[in-house]
């Protein structure tokens, strides 16, 4: 069945226009343009994109439009006079049925089903969602009830989409949080390691610079000794050779004097030349910590004497080693090979940087188990601007450069005496003499320890 202009005219004339308003176009409003607007409703009715469904008694199905016919796939002839629990799905038409009953009672224009999925069932009983707006009207005592229908199969699978995204978000959002916890327990993981690495790295850095630095100070001790070994060395060495050669010409028996003196000059030499191979040998043996202090009781003043006696024959013409021991105590506890190349050192220097026939003064005491002896001579003296470099290996000061020397006695010295913790110092003037002064501690058992 085609609803005609004159079927929704007398239909629509009957209810949808309001009382007053359908009075006043009774009264007032030209017929024809009564008509114009009754085109319009009857425009909406046939092109709304909501399906619409008029039921009598909030049942019986009298008027549906196109768009309700195709979303539930029924002819208008077959669609009208059907009971409307007909286009609920199956299930849901019972309880259908007393929900309409109890609408019936208080009618009034609301959507429905609210927060219920609604569903409309079709001809072929397939089930589509649907949202359904109702508003109840009475006509000449007979009641009405006008359905709006959407058909919301889009928009739910649009919902259903969403969610499906929305739970696909949060996994993949438990997902994020999850590795980025690993992740960050890694990052935390790796950067300890990395600290260890770096620490690890720059231990072995701070070895391997110490270990060059060695290195390094060890090849300036080689080089400094082939250079000063090849300068020192050149003088006894040519003594030697010009010796040798004038022994080589004395072959009479009566220049036998003559032999022997240079054989002397030869064995000084030697001497020489041994002294300086030993002062490297020492300084050598010092670093490597091959020296090892083996300290023993002895008689302070009769070592000392010993050592002036072992050392005479060194001193320059005219030159005498004056020893005085001040204190009452003898006995002490030190090394006595240590004590010999210390005093050496110190009475040689004394020796060689003044002049002839000029005294050599050595005094010694023991003190609170520390032994002091002091070398004092009326020599050159060191300049002052050189004296804080005095200990320095290689170092000589510049008042005795024509004197020969390696620059190594007083290192070993100071390294001999904190093998032992003992001290060094010194006063000196330039050209008036200097006094260098040693102290050794040594306390009661120390020979058992060591
Ligand atoms: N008693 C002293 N009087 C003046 N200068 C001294 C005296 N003792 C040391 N010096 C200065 O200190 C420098 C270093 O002395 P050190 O004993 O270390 O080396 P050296 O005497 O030059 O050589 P060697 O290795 O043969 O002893 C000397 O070259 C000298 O300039
Ligand atoms: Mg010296």
């Amino acid at each position: 069945m085609k609803y005609d202009l004159n079927h929704i005219l007398n239909f629509t004339c009957c209810f949808i226009l309001p009382n007053d308003f359908k009075k006043m176009n009774s009264i007032f409003v030209p017929k024809k343009r009564m008509l114009n607007e009754l085109k319009l409703v009857e425009a909406i009715f046939y092109y709304s994109t909501e399906g619409i469904i008029v039921c009598k008694n909030y049942s019986e199905i009298v008027m549906a439009n196109p768009r309700a016919l195709q979303l539930f796939g029924y002819s208008a002839e077959e669609m009208i006079g059907l009971e409307i629990d007909t286009l609920v799905p199956y299930e849901k038409r019972e309880e259908h049925k007393q929900l309409r009953e109890k609408y019936s009672h208080h009618p009034h224009a609301r959507p429905m089903g609210k927060n219920m999925e609604l569903f409309g069932c079709r001809k072929d009983g397939t089930k589509f969602p649907i949202e359904v707006g109702l508003s109840p009207f009475e006509i000449n005592g007979s009641k009405y009830v006008i359905c709006f229908i959407i058909d919301v199969t889009e928009r739910r699978q649009a919902q259903e989409k969403l969610k499906e995204y929305a739970e696909l978000l949060k996994r993949k959002n438990e997902e994020i949080l999850y590795l980025n916890h690993v992740l960050e327990s890694k990052v935390k993981e790796r950067t300890r390691e990395l600290a260890r690495v770096i620490y690890e790295l720059s231990q072995s850095k701070n070895e391997l610079s110490q270990a060059l630095e060695k290195e390094k100070a060890l090849n300036e001790i080689k080089s400094r000794f082939v250079s000063t070994a090849s300068h020192e060395f050149r003088t006894p060495l040519s003594t030697i050779l010009s010796s040798a050669s004038l022994i080589q010409r004395y072959t009479k028996t009566e220049e036998q004097d003559k032999r022997e003196r240079h054989i002397q000059k030869i064995k000084n030499a030697v001497t020489h030349l041994t002294e300086m191979l030993n002062d490297f040998l020492s300084l050598d043996k010092l670093e490597e910590g091959i020296i090892r202090y083996k300290p023993e009781v002895i008689n302070l003043s009769d070592t000392i004497k010993q050592i002036i006696e072992e050392i005479n024959p060194i001193l320059k013409k005219g030159q005498h080693i004056i020893y005085k021991h001040l204190s009452n105590h003898q006995e002490c506890i030190v090394d006595t090979q240590i004590l010999k190349n210390i005093l050496f050192n110190l009475i040689s220097n004394a020796s060689k940087y003044s002049d002839e026939d000029m005294p050599i003064i050595v005094e010694s005491k023991i003190e609170n188990n520390v032994v002091h002896i002091s070398v004092t001579d009326k020599g050159y003296g060191i300049p002052e601007e050189e004296q804080p470099f005095l200990f320095t290996r290689f170092f000589r000061a510049n008042n005795v450069s024509n004197i020969q020397g390696t620059g190594l006695g007083l290192n070993i010295v100071k390294k001999y005496l904190e093998l032992m913790n003992g001290q060094i110092s010194f006063t000196s003037k330039l050209n008036e003499g200097s006094t260098f002064v040693i102290q050794i501690p040594f306390h009661k058992n120390q020979q058992q320890e060591n």
